[in-house]
């Protein structure tokens, strides 16, 4: 299989870089920039990416890479910084540019260049960069342009070395896609190969090897990383995997008899279902304050599977859904180090006996973690589900946590999701939801005053989580929805639709 081997300048859209070429049905890797070149040899890629990042190639300090990896003779595409890179270093110059490109430009190409083969003369393109090259490296040649940058995009053919200014993995790049194929098909000549069959035929036969007689121990939360992790592993070395699924009582109607059952009938897995919560709610009681409550639910998993797991003494493996966003994002892959805010869980156990940690999904998006698992045969519904935080319906229910409160919001949700389905919404919008308010207000039922509380529904659109726009969903099917949950869910006199949208919200409530 070809690998390419993706160098992380610490640019915004690094990781895009990396999921455009997987996309594209090429396996890739990313990796610091800093590594040296014994280790890229040992990755032995089939070809290079050179990515964006926010130094200044002139200036003292800035990135450089060990010259050697011009001479491995594999092509090379160096992405904004990553052009700039390349001709620095093979004897051409950049400079500051006199304007800085930001946002969509117009481009125009001189048909030549097997990069943009297919590709229309003038297109929008995503720009951002305050630096350009002045003068070529020898061998290269200018092959698009914009109004600003006479050097938008250069080559040399014979040594297969690329550059563009322009974000091709940004899809406000109109054709970034073809161009980011034409440099994978055409200029590397690789065929798309990566598959999520082959994968998981590779990644099952990996665990077996990595694990061979041992026991391997794995926390299951309901959500779909760590499901996908369970299958895989059971395909790889069956009964040696024991899975506890702490069920904290907070996921949504039905869920965690759905996960248990999809694990039994669709895996013939066993797995040990633990219902902690009542622990739980305990812990949780009159606690108001929502980092307050993340943190409590994070630890007190930590303290219920570490419960459980005692029992079975020790363990050789304890898996972990890590999934590729993780490992960068957690400055680990790659050059870009942000910090998540929120995650779900609060650390390692410390107090279970294991050797090693395996996390067979660690190299994988978070939909090609979606295809692995029915891959694997988890029912397509399970696998699909709309992103489910970590804390579930506690971050969902405002103020404080009872298990009346529980029982109202779950059925207040699975009205919405209901009625989402039926419009057929399911995939259009990113993420849904039902979210009980502490506002209790007056309303009439019958002849009766009511004295209830005020459900919010919550609907967005958005690629990557970080901004969201509310969605606009049809008044008939918010109608719907909006009758439905005042006559069916009890304590429930009033029905609001959170319309803002990330910034300044954010999707959860809390
Ligand atoms: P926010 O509310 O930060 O949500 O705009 C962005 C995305 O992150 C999810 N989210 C969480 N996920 N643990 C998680 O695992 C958390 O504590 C948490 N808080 C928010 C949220 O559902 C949305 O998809």
């Amino acid at each position: 299989m070809k690998k390419v081997l993706v160098l992380d300048f610490g640019g915004q859209y690094n990781l895009l870089v990396a999921r455009r070429v997987r996309e594209c049905g090429v396996y890739c890797e990313i990796k610091p920039f800093r590594i040296g070149m014994d280790e890229i040899r040992a990755f032995a890629p089939d070809a290079i990416v050179f990515t964006g990042g926010p130094a200044t190639v002139f200036e003292p300090n800035a990135p450089q890479l060990d010259p050697a990896v011009f001479t491995l003779g594999v092509p090379i595409l160096g992405i904004c910084y990553g052009q700039q890179l390349m001709i620095h270093q093979l004897g051409g110059a950049c400079r500051r540019s006199e304007v800085r490109e930001y946002g969509k430009v117009a481009l125009t190409h001189d048909g030549t260049s097997e990069l943009f083969h297919g590709v229309e003369p003038t297109s929008v393109y995503w720009m951002s960069h305050g630096v350009e090259v002045e003068r070529l490296s020898p061998g290269f040649r200018a092959v698009a342009a914009t109004d600003s940058c006479a050097y938008a995009a250069i080559e040399d053919a014979q040594r297969r070395l690329y550059g563009v200014q322009f974000h091709p993995e940004v899809l406000h790049t109109v054709h970034g896609t073809q161009i980011i194929q034409n440099f994978l098909y055409r200029i590397c000549g690789f065929a798309p190969e990566w598959s999520m069959a082959s994968y998981a035929s590779e990644a099952i036969e990996e665990c077996r090897v990595k694990i061979g007689s041992g026991r391997v121990l794995l926390a299951l939360s309901g959500g779909v990383d760590s499901a996908v992790a369970a299958a895989l592993l059971y395909r790889a070395v069956g009964k040696q995997l024991t899975c506890i699924f702490v069920d904290h009582g907070l996921l949504r109607k039905n869920e965690g008899d759905e996960v248990e059952s999809a694990m039994r009938t669709a895996l013939g897995m066993e797995i040990i279902r633990v219902d902690a919560s009542e622990r739980f709610l305990t812990r949780l009681a009159g606690v108001t304050e929502p980092e307050r409550k993340r943190k409590i639910i994070g630890e007190e998993f930590i303290r219920v599977f570490e419960a459980e797991a005692k029992k079975l003494g020790t363990v050789d493996f304890l898996a972990q859904g890590t999934i590729y966003p993780d490992v960068v994002e957690s400055g680990l892959g790659g050059e870009s180090a942000v910090i998540k805010s929120h995650h779900n869980v609060g650390g390692l156990p410390e107090h279970v006996d294991f050797k090693e940690i395996i996390e067979p999904l660690r190299r994988l998006f978070k939909d090609e973690v979606r295809a692995l698992g029915v891959e694997l045969g988890l029912p397509e519904k399970l696998v699909w589900r709309q992103p489910f935080p970590g804390p579930g319906l506690a971050i969902r229910v405002i103020g404080d946590i009872t298990r009346e409160k529980l029982d109202i919001l779950r059925d207040a949700d699975a009205i919405f999701r209901e009625e989402v389905a039926k419009a057929g919404l399911e995939r259009s919008v990113n993420q849904y939801f039902a979210a009980l308010t502490n506002l209790r207000s007056v309303g009439v039922m019958g002849d009766e005053r009511t004295y209830d509380y005020a459900v919010a529904l919550r609907a967005v659109e958005t690629q990557d989580f970080m901004t969201a726009d509310w969605s606009r969903l049809p008044y008939e099917l918010l109608d719907t929805v909006s009758r439905r949950i005042v006559g069916e869910v009890k304590h429930v006199n009033r029905v609001l639709y959170d319309i803002t949208s990330k910034p300044p919200a954010t999707v959860e409530l809390e």
